[in-house]
């Protein structure tokens, strides 16, 4: 056996109540209808092809595009990340002089989409929510406050932490602005978006062209993926292309059957049971745990609020989360999608069952009652009590936005070197540097590195990073000028 699969033997051994992504949670009833190996197959004769489809492939799109009501849709094997980057190289031609308006808690798949494409930002800041010192809302007015020539819109909508922004206003706001200027919107948290019990997905509220990371929340393999267009103002043919020259030319069968299975079934699990049962969880911790909830609707720039993202700060608990998740695991099997220093984020898809979040309620209730909390005054009151943490708070006081002196194109395409972190101070950014996750990068290539980004770079052993080669010898890519 190999190395690999017995490390995936023994983790799921473990029997971990999964709280994080894919969606589907290991349940092979929702998997069921994939047949392994038998299936994986290619583009032989009587199949179809992804990248010219004419036959089932073609019919199964059709078919996602039809429950989801967009004009078109296009299935990704390589995750939303490939949505994302099909999204701006679609929109080369034609933009230049102009800026792509992007909002800053994009995933760093979205810095990825500016270096393929070489368009140019310009990043508007997210609005930090003071109770959570995370990135959760938009402040639409900002967001539509336009001086400059503007070519796209992008916008992620929700956020990892399933809190929505307004993106009806920004849609009916760019309707009679800016008509002929499209609205990308990175939706990958909200495959599940349909219905009642949940946000409305930005298909309906009318963008021109949406990603789903449709893994992430429904029944699909990890990796599965989902590009939906609609009207005029994307170039269709662009946008094939543009998949074509990104996806492999060997796409998987299972990946694409896993697609047309989980959109099939999404509505026949238990989202209704699921519901009842967070409504219980944050009822019975209100007061002593601080959990997002739809009483935050209208706060600091957050629109709407997906119950299925279970987002709890521990500020007020006399433990650090790390250790708080390290009981999860080992007492209660439980296994979070992630933490920072002071909030932990549990995320249900369509595979989890009502016993999971009971579970989950119970063991929060435990730890609640051996932690105590440090506040008489409740949750409301509770602060962010560590001194160090990263704290998108702390980066938003200089708005959280360094000035982008080259795009990341330029960046990516420079001559760079490595230099001390300490020495980096005023240099432009030769790397996309993010916390993971979430993955939000800290500092994008081609920004230039002000104090506070200098801050947090020097704790690099404080956090998990992706993009930055470096952080163990304290060293980081700039731009050689
Ligand atoms: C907001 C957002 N967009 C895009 C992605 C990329 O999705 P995928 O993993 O399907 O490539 C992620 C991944 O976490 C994400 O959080």
């Amino acid at each position: 056996m190999g190395s690999l699969r017995r490390k995936l033997a023994s983790y799921s051994e473990q029997g971990m109540h999964s709280f994080h992504t894919p969606g589907h949670k290991g349940r092979s009833d929702i998997l069921s209808p994939l047949i392994f190996p038998d299936h994986d197959l290619t583009e032989l004769p009587g199949l179809d092809m992804l990248h010219n489809p004419q036959g089932v492939i073609a019919e199964a799109q059709r078919k996602a595009a039809g429950i989801y009501g967009a004009g078109e849709t296009f299935f990704l094997v390589n995750g939303a990340t490939a949505g994302n980057h099909a999204m701006f190289m679609t929109l080369m031609n034609g933009q230049k002089g102009k800026k792509i308006r992007i909002e800053r808690k994009a995933h760093r798949s979205v810095i990825g989409a500016l270096i393929l494409s070489g368009l140019e930002p310009e990043y508007i800041a997210s609005v930090i929510h003071p109770d959570f010192g995370l990135p959760l809302g938009l402040d639409r007015e900002e967001y539509c406050n336009i001086s400059e020539q503007v070519g796209a819109f992008h916008l992620t909508n929700p956020s990892y932490y399933g809190t929505a922004i307004d993106l009806d206003f920004i849609i009916q706001w760019r309707d009679k602005i800016m008509p002929a200027v499209p609205v990308l919107v990175d939706q990958a948290h909200g495959s599940h978006f349909k219905g009642d019990l949940f946000p409305k997905g930005a298909v309906d509220q009318g963008a021109d062209i949406v990603v789903h990371s449709t893994h992430k929340t429904l029944a699909a393999l990890t990796q599965a993926a989902m590009l939906h267009v609609q009207g005029n103002r994307i170039d269709k043919i662009a946008l094939q292309k543009s998949l074509e020259l990104l996806q492999t030319s060997s796409p998987s069968y299972l990946l694409m059957e896993s697609l047309d299975n989980a959109v099939s079934h999404w509505n026949e699990y238990c989202w209704d049971d699921l519901y009842e049962e967070v409504m219980l969880l944050q009822k019975k911790l209100a007061g002593s745990l601080r959990i997002l909830t739809k009483k935050d609707i209208g706060d600091f720039g957050v629109k709407d609020v997906d119950w299925t993202k279970i987002l709890v700060n521990i500020s007020t608990l006399e433990i650090s989360s790390s250790d708080f998740v390290e009981i999860l695991r080992s007492s209660f099997q439980i296994e979070p999608e992630l933490w920072d220093e002071n909030n932990i984020l549990f995320l249900l898809g369509i595979g989890n069952k009502p016993e999971d979040v009971r579970i989950l309620s119970e063991a929060l209730e435990s730890l609640v009652k051996r932690f105590g909390c440090l506040s008489s005054q409740g949750y409301g009151k509770a602060v962010i009590r560590k001194e160090h943490e990263f704290s998108w708070k702390e980066l938003s006081k200089t708005k959280f936005l360094p000035s982008v002196r080259l795009t990341p194109r330029e960046a990516w395409l420079a001559a760079k070197k490595a230099i001390k972190v300490k020495d980096c101070l005023g240099r432009i950014a030769g790397e996309t540097i993010s916390i993971y996750p979430p993955g939000i990068p800290l500092i994008a290539a081609g920004e230039e590195i002000t104090p506070c980004v200098l801050h947090y770079l020097e704790q690099a052993g404080r956090y998990r990073w992706q993009g930055w080669q470096g952080f163990r010898q304290s060293e980081i890519l700039i731009v050689d000028i």
